[in-house]
């Protein structure tokens, strides 16, 4: 934790920098309010919806879907039916790019590829600021302990029609302690209320609030945890990202945000909680041979239902939260529908495009992933023969085991990668299917719809990658056909002279 003098350095070095950074944005939202704030304010009143009357049960959820669909505002549910005023729902939240690079301190006014190097670029920068304790914030407006814990207070919605129950915790997070190390490790983990005082978690096997609990539960205890429902959209941003045993996600979200997160102990845990966050629960989870509860199914991000089973519960025993209290909702959708908790693919592009650059792929011109990662396109500038295909084995590289990337493509460098039309155009035209398309086998994810129900009960995960040269090929490459697409200048010019009388070509033109 940091003292107050130290904390009160690094927010004028922070200030100073922020000021010398042309177009940079401050990223230090004090919370969620403060986000809502300030996307209206920068990018106009368009931005935020409120939404009046909607029925938690699938009306919230459809919607989402509707609107993150039509890349449409973030919506903030009110009034939502048989739920008092102000108890609400935020969702499609970072569903634009632009809103994506707001929340991040980005330029909104980057292309796709563009804001996705300079996310890079800043998190290579990032000197960890740990969190400051303080002693009090909004978050302990109202405590509801012992018989008045009821989770069933807030409006969580029932996302998708064949959901198994109403999942409060979608864009939340999971807040453990390494009883060996103190380590503080946060995540994001599907949260679904199982009744007033009981909430199960699903959390995968190579979770690192698994392995934390497993210790407690090895010495016969439960393992004391907090779960936060709504926060800020860059502690949000880093609590899924996969940070190394012994990092703290708080002391990553410091340096992104320039300052520290104010967190205070929660009462009964004593785990650092976000000051300023909506709701925050805390309780213990046992083993989960001592309780369980029957999780799922819930529509997952592939698209589809898969998993249902027992899983871990956390017994409640206070729930913290704002007046006004705001759910923030990332319920999953198509793979192929621009998730409103985060339009771009910040992860996986940047993890793929270090992952190059440390491989030794030279004049990389920018990375993207199409259908939440399933799709992973690299856009290189030729230089030798074969430098496609070591692009596409590096970018297959650092897929994970159990990760579910599916194609790997490589286009030259006219193609935009975060563009589909383009890709598509690449793939249906430079590609030999004979030739440029390799095989390659390797194991998948558990909730990957196309395992056979065979290969499930075996637990027989593997499954077939694609490696796709969709650049003209390099030894003929000066000869291939000449595209007959108007070139970037030639379309400036045509549109400067004729913007005032066909203003919509500006406005839609790429
Ligand atoms: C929206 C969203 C929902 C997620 N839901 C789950 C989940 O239900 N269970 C799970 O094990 N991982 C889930 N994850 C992935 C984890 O949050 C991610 O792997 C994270 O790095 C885990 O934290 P750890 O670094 O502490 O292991 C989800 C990620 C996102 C972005």
């Amino acid at each position: 934790m940091l003292a107050q003098e130290d904390y009160r350095g690094i927010r004028q070095a922070h200030f100073e920098k922020g000021k010398s950074q042309q177009g940079a944005h401050m990223t230090a939202f004090h919370d969620l309010r403060d986000y809502i704030e300030r996307l209206v304010g920068e990018l106009g009143e368009g931005e935020v919806r409120i939404v009046e009357g909607a029925n938690w049960d699938l009306e919230i959820g459809c919607l989402t879907e509707l609107m993150a669909e039509r890349e449409g505002p973030a919506l903030l549910f009110d009034n939502i039916v048989g739920y008092p005023k102000g108890f609400r729902v935020m969702s499609n939240f970072m569903g634009t790019a632009a809103r994506c690079a707001m929340a991040l301190g980005i330029s909104p006014n980057l292309s796709k590829v563009e804001i996705i190097r300079a996310w890079k670029d800043k998190s290579k920068q990032l000197t960890m600021i740990p969190p400051i304790e303080v002693a009090s914030g909004p978050i302990l407006e109202n405590v509801l302990e012992g018989s008045a814990v009821d989770l069933t207070k807030f409006p969580a919605p029932k996302w998708h029609e064949h959901d198994g129950g109403r999942y409060i915790g979608t864009a939340d997070l999971v807040i453990t302690r390494d009883p060996d190390t103190g380590w503080v490790n946060m995540g994001t983990h599907r949260g679904c209320i199982q009744s007033k005082d009981r909430l199960s978690l699903w959390l995968l096997g190579d979770r690192h609030a698994r392995m934390i609990a497993s210790k407690y539960w090895k010495r016969g205890e439960a393992c004391p945890i907090a779960v936060v429902f709504g926060c800020d959209p860059v502690l949000w941003t880093v609590g899924p990202t996969p940070a190394p045993v012994g990092v703290s996600e708080y002391d990553i979200a410091g340096a992104l945000r320039g300052e520290p997160v104010e967190v205070l102990m929660a009462p009964g845990t004593g785990l650092p909680i976000p000051a300023h966050a909506e709701i925050v629960i805390e309780g213990e989870m046992p083993p989960i041979e001592e309780e369980s509860a029957i999780e799922g199914p819930f529509g997952e991000w592939p698209g589809y239902y898969t998993h249902i089973g027992p899983e871990t519960v956390i017994r409640v025993k206070r729930i913290m939260y704002r007046n006004d209290p705001i759910i923030l909702g990332a319920p999953p959708m198509l793979p192929t529908t621009t998730p409103g908790y985060q339009a771009l693919p910040l992860s996986s592009a940047v993890a793929t495009w270090e992952h190059l650059e440390s491989a030794g792929v030279p004049n990389i011109r920018g990375v993207w992933a199409f259908a939440r990662n399933l799709m992973i396109v690299v856009s290189i500038e030729q230089r030798y023969e074969g430098q496609a295909m070591q692009a596409l084995v590096a970018s297959a590289g650092r897929r994970r085991i159990g990760g579910m990337e599916r194609y790997f493509v490589v286009v030259d460098e006219d193609i935009d990668p975060s563009d589909l039309n383009q890709v598509l155009w690449a793939i249906c035209t430079r590609v030999d299917p004979a030739e440029s398309i390799q095989i390659m086998h390797t194991r998948t994810s558990d909730i990957d719809p196309r395992l056979s129900p065979k290969k499930r009960a075996d637990k027989d995960f593997s499954m077939g990658i694609a490696l796709i040269d969709a650049c003209k090929p390099f030894a003929w490459k000066d000869q291939f056909a000449m595209s007959n697409r108007f070139d970037d200048a030639a379309r400036a010019k045509v549109l400067e002279r004729w913007k005032s009388k066909l203003p919509m070509l500006a406005e839609t033109s790429k």
